[in-house]
Parts: C-alpha cells; structure tokens; sequence
C-alpha cells in the first residue's frame, strides 16, 4: 500500500497505514495469550488505546466483543473498519465518554496505558474501570515493566519490515513516583516514502508500583506475566525486555479499602 499521501514525517498515531505496516503480522501466539487471559467473557471487552485494531481483530474471532477507544481519530476509524463486531471511538482514556456499565473485561496492549504519566490520573482511569467492570472481570495491562525503571534509559528496541525500519527508544528518567518512573521516549517508522513519529513521556512501572494502584482501585488478584522472574524482584529484566503484562480482577466489592477491610 502506498503512503504517499504522508508528509516527510507526519505524527505516528495519525498513521495508521504506516504503523500496521510495521507491525504486521501480529505474533501468532499473542492473540491467544491475550485471549487466554481475558477468557470466556460474554459481554463487551473494553480497549484502551487501541490503535488500529490489530490484536482486536484477530481476538474477534476468538468470539470476543470489543469497545475500544483510541485518542486518535484515524486509528479508531481504522479498527472500526478491521472489525466489524466492534464500537470504536475516538476518545482519550483519561476522559471517557461512556457510561460505566458492566463491561466483561478490559484491554490495553502494547504500552497504550503508560501514556498517562501522571499518578493522578492513572488512578482516575483504575477507578473508573474498577467501577465499569461487572465483579470479577479480567484487566489485562501490557505495559512497560522494570524493578530498576532507571535502567532502560539508553535502551532501543528496532525491527526491520518489508520496505522499513521501526525504532523505540528511551531517554532521559523525567521524574519518578511511587508507581514507578516517566521516561522520555522516541518511536520513528520510516520506510522510503514516509517517516512518522512520536515522542512522548511513557510510565515504566515497578511490580509493587502497579500492584498498589490496581488494589487500591478495587481490583485482586494482582499478576505478572513477562519473559523475565518479576515476582523476586531478585533478577532485574534483560536489556532488551521492554514490557510485561498484568492481570487483575475487579474484587467482588467496591467499599473502599481501610473502611470495610
Ligand atoms: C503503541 S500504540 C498500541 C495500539 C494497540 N493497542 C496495539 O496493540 O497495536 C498506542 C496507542 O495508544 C493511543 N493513545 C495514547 N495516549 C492515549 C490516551 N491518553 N487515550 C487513548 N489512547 C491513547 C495512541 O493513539 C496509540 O494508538
């Protein structure tokens, strides 16, 4: 597919043609790893930070039924059109136009909820979800993950794909919370007729970090799955590990933590 019709460098999340390009295929093992932890759900399936709708799709057909947000206009259109079983809106995650009523589950893949770097907000989001998820239900966060957040600066992940080049990398330590440290990073997809990129603050999270934010909002259970040992806490991750998924589940009850526990 031609993306001719791009600047010399337009704005990452803007497009999307580019961004699958170099991206496809999705890992055929992830669709079903996400598919496993998400379960039998029987009801809509929330999606954070979307994108394009690549892991939507192929989860479609495992029977899974989404809502997926995205805080760009032309990635929610295009999920939109990548499955048709969806609801896809352009919205940002922190300033939801929804009603939160008994969703069966909730995503977000591929780094999108560590775009809210502020602690604030990411507990307003683990709230809302706490509340808009029916007892029980499934969050799976794939996010960046570290015991030593510090310790990717300086890190670049790149791949190559038919025609292109994609590139991650990460900057200066910005600040750091109790939920883990922000980073700068740079993303750069570049193949001979276009260049998009974007360069933001991204979250990188502790284990006991995000497990504090999870339980405080109402969900158990707490998770972690990554190609390194984060339960220890005694190895750190590989140089070229980037993220890990957690899963939580919305507890049974709501009441605040301290007053009823
Ligand atoms: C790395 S992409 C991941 C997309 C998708 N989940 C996947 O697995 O391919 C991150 C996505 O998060 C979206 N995003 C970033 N900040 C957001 C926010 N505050 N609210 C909603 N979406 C956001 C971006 O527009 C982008 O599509």
């Amino acid at each position: 597919m031609s993306n001719s019709f791009l600047p010399p460098s337009s704005p990452l999340y803007e497009a999307p043609d580019l961004y699958a390009r170099a991206f496809e295929p999705p890992d055929p093992g992830q669709a079903g790893f996400f598919a496993t932890l998400l379960g039998s759900p029987g009801g809509r399936v929330l999606s954070l930070g979307c994108g394009e709708g690549r892991l939507e799709e192929t989860l479609a057909r495992h029977g899974l039924r989404f809502v997926g947000i995205d805080a760009s206009v032309a990635m929610a259109a295009r999920a939109a059109r990548r499955d048709p079983f969806g609801l896809y809106v352009a919205a940002r995650m922190e300033a939801l136009p929804l009603a939160p009523a008994g969703y069966a589950g909730a995503l977000s893949a591929l780094l999108s909820f560590a775009y809210l770097t502020q602690r604030a907000q990411q507990e307003a989001v683990l709230r809302w979800l706490a509340v808009a998820l029916m007892p029980g239900a499934p969050l799976v966060l794939e996010i960046p993950l570290a015991w030593r957040p510090r310790r990717l600066q300086g890190i670049s992940e790149r791949h190559e794909f038919g025609g292109g080049e994609y590139a991650f990398h990460y900057f200066d330590v910005l600040e750091e919370n109790d939920s883990g440290a922000v980073l700068a990073t740079a993303m750069r997809i570049a193949t001979p007729e276009a260049v998009a990129e974007r360069h933001a603050p991204l979250m990188v999270f502790t284990p006991p970090g995000i497990r504090e934010l999870l339980e405080a909002a109402g969900f158990e259970g707490v998770r972690f799955h990554a190609p390194y040992d984060l339960e220890s806490g005694t190895e750190s991750p590989p140089r070229d590990c980037l993220r890990g998924v957690v899963v939580a589940q919305r507890r049974e009850s709501l009441q605040r933590r301290g007053k009823d526990e």
